[in-house]
């Protein structure tokens, strides 16, 4: 029997020595110490012995035991640290190695114009208003002087959804519904998309955007329209810049007219640009018509104003030298990636 358990303390030290998983230590534990293992095998023959051999090999057996548990769990220590090493080697992660860059958008230049917009009006004082896309016939038309029988309010160019519903032709309406909801002084403007019926060329669309402009006040005239477009123009389209104003026709606007600013590519002396020109023309404006202001809910008598408008395609063409409009609306990422 000691035979025995000195052959199982040996055999048991060379098994341990080539066992690699914690699987492989679990199925050596069962075979040699567990209850129906090697050990209690050998230990059965207990009640052969003597008296006096009896405790003896009980001792040595108990020596045994603890000598493979021992060794067991040191080979089970140095399994579970190898098991460690492997993962963290497999799951290593190459900090250094070049990531992959994120493709980054860029601001479609509509917005970086319609930006630039409303940090020059706001740093003068004026709110930004929103208005609906789809709106009543009467704030894009009636309410702004503009009759039942005026040629604007044509099916041929107005989108109509109902009969009194249609899609906004101009952001002006966005004036009616804010001299309705604000009292005097008012100064906003609202940049927004607008519809007409146009056939698509290098300079038309039926959605375009526009950005509207009003202030209403006591004693505003036709200056405080002068002064305040001038300075706009100047810090659009650069210090040396000069406006131009031509009389012009709006139902909404008594005197009306439209602003050119000098052409900031030849500066005044004519080239393609400016179509030999020396000018170039980029808004409508006038003095707010007392029908306007009446229909709106405010005494002419007591308070004037003053409107403008113009397009937001037509400040980005100019501004980033596009000479195609469709361009804007193609969405071509080779196009918009240059801004
Ligand atoms: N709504 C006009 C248009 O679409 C532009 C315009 C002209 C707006 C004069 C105004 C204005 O506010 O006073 O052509």
């Amino acid at each position: 029997m000691k035979q025995q358990l000195e052959a199982l303390r040996a055999k048991a030290v060379e098994t341990l020595s080539s066992v690699n998983t914690a699987a492989e230590l679990e199925e050596f534990r069962v075979k040699v110490l567990g209850k129906k293992g090697e050990l209690t095998a050998i230990l059965r023959q207990m009640g052969s012995l003597s008296a006096e051999e009896r405790p003896v090999m009980g001792a040595l057996a108990n020596e045994v035991r603890a000598y493979i548990e021992g060794e067991l769990a040191r080979v089970s220590a140095e399994v579970e640290k190898k098991a460690v090493a492997a993962r963290i080697a497999a799951e290593k992660i190459d900090v250094t190695e070049p990531g992959i860059t994120p493709k980054l958008g860029k601001a479609h230049p509509l917005t970086l114009v319609r930006k630039e917009l409303e940090n020059i009006f706001t740093s003068m004082g004026f709110m930004v208003a929103e208005g609906p896309e789809v709106e009543l016939s009467h704030y894009n038309f009636d309410a702004l002087n503009t009759p039942d029988d005026h040629p604007a309010r044509d099916m041929q160019d107005t989108f109509y959804i109902a009969k009194d519903v249609l899609l906004r032709t101009q952001t002006s309406s966005v004036q009616a519904r804010y001299m309705e909801a604000h009292k005097p002084p008012l100064r906003m403007i609202c940049p927004g998309a607008v519809y007409r019926s146009d056939a698509v060329d290098a300079t038309h669309s039926p959605f375009f955007h526009q950005i509207e402009g009003l202030v209403v006040d006591k004693n505003i005239s036709f200056g405080d329209l002068k002064g305040t477009l001038e300075e706009f123009a100047r810090l659009f389209f650069g210090p040396e810049t000069r406006v131009r104003f031509r009389p012009h026709h709006f139902p909404f606007t008594e005197p009306s007219a439209e602003m050119d600013v000098s052409c900031f590519v030849c500066g005044g002396k004519g080239c393609r640009l400016c179509k030999g020109e020396g000018f170039i023309e980029i808004l409508g404006a006038g003095v707010v018509h007392p029908n306007v202001l009446r229909a709106c809910g405010i005494d002419p008598d007591v308070y004037s104003g003053f409107a403008f408008g113009m397009g937001q395609e037509r400040l980005a063409m100019l501004r980033y030298k596009i000479d195609d409009m469709r361009l804007l609306f193609e969405n071509d990422v080779r196009f918009l990636e240059q801004f």
